[in-house]
């Protein structure tokens, strides 16, 4: 064993990737509606990308922040214009721009609040990070045993509950850290009351909203960023996974104001923004924005959508079928597990969302077909579950 095993793989070997499929070493082709953990949004190996990272890779790969990078200034003033937010910093993951919003928030805090301990609401079955503020942040015990002691200035509320959020905001609160729809924690679409409630809030009390798009953004709802279906704009925005498309980028950007509470020697990343990454960045951006593939995915999801609803709603096994966009979470009343396995073998890659949730992300490029494919698998593996369910049952296992 030369690696740590704290992943539980799959077993499969991908060996090259085109658009919605992965093929294995063996050459076994697969449909992947895993898309790389939400990451390749727009398919494996989309050309635009490939054709950017070529590009630079004949150009220049790394320099470091101590030198101006245009390319990271052109992504800058992308993501800005198309979040209506002022500025950006780039790490290299979705934890990092998370680390870094808390960092921003904190120092916003004893700053201009004058607040000596500052704290940051997030909510339960939320997802952050690994790292320890990130995880601290993350609302699910399972993520956190035996990794202590944990920073402070961390408290976990409700989700959708905005009376808690009331109840719990004091003096201390400087931000309040939020999935728009919490994909880890089960695909769980933030409430448009409780968001429009939480925003005014936030506004009203000088306590930040910080949006954390890492898995949504993208795109992945079917617009850009999931905020703008909310009507708001948030104070802080992180993103990662699809930004780059594969190339590890991540971004927090930052309402105007907040600029200055990021001054030089606050806050730095060796690799952060380095024009590789930024190529890969670049061009998905470019991609989103030039071409009609956000109209498409919006289709998308509502064919895959009414395929779910159709095909699988009826299984007496399925609790809640639940998404936006191209991100769906089908809720069962027993472990996903072995329906995730059966997909597999029959040649469908997806996820699970803790125990009883199957997640579903393929790129923004799926095709119609390859949906009602991938939900024709689905429905046969449901079949399969509860003949199994309905003998265990019978046969008092
Ligand atoms: C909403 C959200 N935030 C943060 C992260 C952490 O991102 P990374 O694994 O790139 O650090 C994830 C990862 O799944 C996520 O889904």
């Amino acid at each position: 064993m030369t690696l740590f095993p704290t992943y539980s793989r799959n077993g499969i070997r991908p060996a090259k990737g085109e658009g919605a499929y992965l093929w294995d070493e063996s050459g076994q082709r697969y449909l992947d509606f895993t898309s790389g953990l939400g990451v390749c949004n727009l398919g494996h190996r989309p050309p635009r990308v490939q054709a950017a990272l070529a590009g630079q890779l004949d150009a220049l790969w790394h320099v470091s922040n101590l030198f101006e990078i245009p390319l990271q200034e052109k992504v800058a003033a992308r993501l800005t214009e198309m979040s209506g937010l002022s500025a950006a910093f780039f790490g290299n993951s979705g934890a990092e721009a998370n680390e870094a919003a808390i960092k921003l928030a904190r120092r916003y805090g004893q700053t201009k609040k004058q607040v000596k301990e500052p704290e940051v609401l997030t909510f339960q079955s939320s997802f952050h990070g690994r790292t320890l503020a990130t995880l601290t942040a993350t609302g699910q015990e399972k993520v956190k045993t035996g990794c202590g002691p944990y920073p402070d200035g961390f408290r976990s509320l409700p989700f959708n509950q905005f009376s808690s959020v009331k109840e719990a905001a004091g003096e201390n609160t400087v931000a309040v850290m939020l999935e728009m729809v919490q994909g880890e924690g089960g695909v769980q679409p933030a409430d448009p009351e409780f968001v429009r409630e939480l925003h005014r809030f936030c506004a009203e009390n000088e306590i930040l909203l910080m949006v954390d798009e890492v898995q949504t953004g993208m795109g992945r709802t079917g617009s850009l960023f999931a905020f703008q279906q909310y009507g708001i704009t948030p104070d802080v925005l992180t993103l990662a996974k699809g930004l780059g498309n594969g190339v590890p980028v991540g971004a927090m950007l930052g309402r105007a104001d907040l600029i200055d509470f990021f001054g030089p020697g606050s806050h730095a990343s060796t690799f952060g923004g380095n024009p590789l990454a930024m190529a890969a960045a670049l061009s998905v951006i470019e991609e989103l924005t030039e071409t009609d593939t956000l109209a498409i995915a919006r289709r998308q999801g509502l064919f895959f959508r009414d395929f779910l609803r159709e095909k699988l709603s009826d299984s007496p096994l399925v609790r809640e079928i639940r998404g936006r966009g191209l991100i769906w979470g089908v809720e069962l009343s027993v472990s996903v597990a072995p329906l995730v396995q059966t997909a597999r073998e029959k040649g469908l890659l997806v996820l699970a969302a803790g125990s009883n949730v199957l997640r579903l992300l393929p790129p923004l490029t799926v095709t119609r077909r390859q949906l009602e494919k991938a939900t024709d698998i689905i429905a046969g593996g449901l079949a399969e579950l509860e003949e199994v369910s309905e003998h265990e049952s019978v046969s008092g296992i």
